[in-house]
């Protein structure tokens, strides 16, 4: 027996210390690794070089909003050894930098801080860098700490923002702001770096032009594992590729889907249903259907597009037009999904992997009705009562209560009304836990958090519907291989041909479809009969009997969410090399005078020794979008394009990787996230195969 007088030497054994220690080898390899710098960095000082190659359409809300900063322009960072006598006083200044996490986590922000702490203390040890603690919150409250060797070198390529956490409030007011202001002057920071979304980018170009003469300068990095920060100028030249954390996120995601991939197509019995994180836009979908080659995946703007030829016919010869006919309704998403299930079946494959994004409801035509109108009924109370929508009506029965009375007023004053009894009719029909989802209290900035809604469950319970009416009907039979059929029958002593005539609708082909009539023991009995295989009393043969119940499918479904955890990955090598040199391009704005800037490298689709660190102006990207029921100035969020080439791409290989066809899934294997030199994936697929659209 093993007394505590034995656990206590066990615990202190070298070995069983080195296996139970929280830091393993892996972690100090990846604390160890040291991403590639930019060219421009390898020089002892940098200075930046304006450039009019980029041109962007300017919106004159921000124009009049960001006047101080709206006319910045695209930056390139050059470097030089021998620099002018006040670059390098300006460059050596003893600074204090703050620097911020905003958002959700995403895999190389630890990267971030690094690539920054060492270009500031290269360029002068007495510069500080003061890590704000729990998002913006951090700076309202002057929660800082200021970040030390030790610190930074034991998150270097380190996953999550574990280091000073982040958070998602907003800096959206006057008093928000001043509490701002107050903190760095209380720290007496030169500048300010707001790492996060497109909210938290325009965010950091309110706060550069509101410091902009107390000399505070404001740096944005673009960070998401969405990927809908890409920045283009107005000739659509590329000066963000892709945010920081996608790779890595997408890279996570696509190893337990592949992962399922193996596991479904060895036990043959589910149909894995997988929904991944990305808010509105189908970006890491796009991505993991390129690492997975998952049986299907759906774009979320690809639904959006499309055009139903048959509602559009009939009013066209009337000369009107149908407009429910363009994009796609949850319930014809349901039947696509449904004929793919079908077709593989038929094939004997009643499994599969399925790729659905977070954000697909927000391209269903009549489910972003709801969404947008809905935002506005919240954003309207919160905006006209001292409490707030969400704490008043905490049940759904109570916020239904509220939206028939906001219907019955509406309807009592006779205008034009943003609920009526027809959005309550509807809304009425949906299940109760789609209908909390929809409810769902919204983000800081206004935005419905699609993460909470059990969108998969919401597909799905549509496609079991239709796939149950489809088994009624015979169309949804699981294939039976002609090899298998024959020895079972022969087995059996029975004649596989005559049998075959009778209970098959391809009789000869590869993989058999038992007849749609046949759809119980009962008609199968009526079939038999019928063809004279057993009289009017018979029973079925037992060899028979086996073969139909192999053709009746079982619709066994696993729900999966991917999100969470790729967003608290490690880094893949390209966001660890991305994001030091981002971190080192931050303090090369800051070093040269710039605010208002979002720093970026450009050409990631290219070798390494063709990036080019950049800063790009904020103030220009922004324009009027509806946000918490009015016009605010925000950066605009890239979605996939559908003409873009990685999209067509995927589309021209959907039929490909559906694999409704004899024969093995064409599934693909990404591997494990590792920083090896060689070997692993150095980029997102989908930003190859964008540059090649561009050549
Ligand atoms: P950011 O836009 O802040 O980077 O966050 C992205 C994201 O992970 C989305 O993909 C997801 O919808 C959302 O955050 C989840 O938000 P929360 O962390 O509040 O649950």
């Amino acid at each position: 027996m093993i007394t505590d007088a034995d656990i206590e030497k066990i615990l202190n054994d070298p070995q069983v210390l080195k296996v139970t220690d929280n830091v393993n080898e892996e972690m100090l390899e990846r604390r160890q690794y040291k991403p590639r710098i930019c060219n421009a960095f390898s020089k002892a000082y940098t200075h930046l070089e304006s450039t009019d190659d980029f041109q962007f359409d300017i919106d004159p809300e921000s124009k009049r909003q960001l006047h101080n900063i709206i006319h910045n322009k695209v930056q390139r960072i050059k470097g030089s050894d021998s620099p002018s006598d006040s670059l390098k006083s300006q460059y050596e200044k003893a600074r204090n930098i703050g620097i911020v996490f905003s958002g959700g986590p995403a895999p190389g922000g630890h990267n971030v801080i690094a690539g920054l702490y060492d270009a500031a203390k290269k360029a002068n040890p007495r510069n500080k860098v003061f890590g704000f603690l729990m998002g913006p919150d951090g700076i309202m409250e002057n929660e800082a700490v200021e970040l030390n060797d030790t610190m930074i070198d034991s998150y270097r390529n380190i996953g999550g923002f574990t280091m000073i956490k982040t958070g998602r409030s907003k800096i959206d007011n006057d008093k928000k702001m001043a509490l701002s202001r107050e903190t760095c002057k209380e720290l007496k920071l030169d500048a300010l770096v707001v790492v996060g979304g497109d909210d938290s980018n325009t965010n950091a170009a309110f706060l550069a032009q509101e410091m902009f003469h107390d000399k505070v300068q404001v740096i944005g990095v673009p960070k998401t594992i969405d990927g809908d920060i890409q920045v283009r100028d107005n000739k659509g030249h590329v000066l963000c590729a892709i945010s920081f954390g996608f790779h890595s996120a997408a890279r996570a995601f696509a190893g337990s889907i592949s992962n399922l991939c193996t596991d479904g197509s060895s036990d043959i019995k589910y149909w894995h249903i997988c929904k991944v994180m990305g808010r509105v836009a189908s970006h890491l979908a796009l991505e993991v259907a390129f690492q997975t080659h998952a049986n299907m995946t759906f774009i979320g703007e690809d639904l959006a597009n499309y055009t139903d030829p048959k509602r559009l016919e009939k009013p066209r010869e009337q000369g009107a037009t149908d407009y429910t006919a363009y994009g796609m309704t949850l319930r014809h998403l349901s039947r696509v999904i449904c004929d793919g299930i079908v077709r593989r079946s038929a094939v004997g494959k009643n499994y599969g992997v399925i790729v659905i994004p977070e954000g697909v409801l927000e391209f269903i035509n009549e489910i972003q009705v709801f969404i947008i109108k809905l935002n506005t009924i919240i954003a309207m109370y919160n905006r006209t009562h001292d409490t707030r929508f969400h704490s008043d009506f905490p049940a759904l029965e109570d916020k239904m209560e509220y939206l028939r009375k906001f219907e019955r007023q509406n309807r009592e004053s006779g205008g034009i009304a943003v609920w009526n009894s027809r959005d309550m009719d509807l809304f009425n029909d949906l299940p109760d836990f789609f209908k909390d989802g929809l409810l769902t209290e919204r983000d800081s900035h206004g935005n419905f958090q699609f993460s909470l809604v059990e969108t998969d469950k919401i597909v799905m319970g549509l496609v079991k519907n239709y796939l149950k009416e489809l088994t009624e009907k015979g169309v949804y039979k699981v294939g039976i291989h002609r090899d298998y059929y024959k020895k079972i029958l022969k087995k059996a002593g029975l004649d596989p041909d005559f049998y075959g005539q009778i209970l098959f609708k391809n009789y000869g082909e590869e993989y058999l479809l038992v007849k749609p009539a046949i759809i119980s023991g009962k008609t199968l009995t009526q079939a038999l009969v019928k063809g004279g295989a057993i009289g009017e009393n018979g029973n079925i043969p037992p060899a028979v009997e086996k073969i139909y119940k192999k053709s009746v499918p079982g619709f066994n479904t696993q729900l999966h969410f991917y999100g969470y955890d790729g967003r608290g990955s490690n880094p893949t090598r390209f966001d660890c090399t991305y994001t030091y040199n981002l971190g080192l391009t931050v303090f090369s704005l800051i070093a040269n005078g710039a605010t208002g800037l979002m720093a970026s490298v450009k050409n990631l689709e290219l070798p390494f020794e063709q990036w080019e660190p950049i800063g790009i102006p904020i103030a220009p990207l922004m324009h009027l979008e509806e946000r918490g029921g009015k016009l605010s100035l925000v950066i605009e969020k890239s979605i996939v394009d559908v003409n873009s080439v990685a999209f067509k791409v995927v589309k021209a290989l959907r039929e490909k990787w559906l694999t409704a066809a004899p024969g093995d899934d064409n599934y693909r294997h990404p591997g494990p996230i590792r920083l090896c030199e060689q070997g692993e994936e150095d980029r997102p697929i989908i930003l190859t195969l964008n540059a090649l659209g561009r050549k």
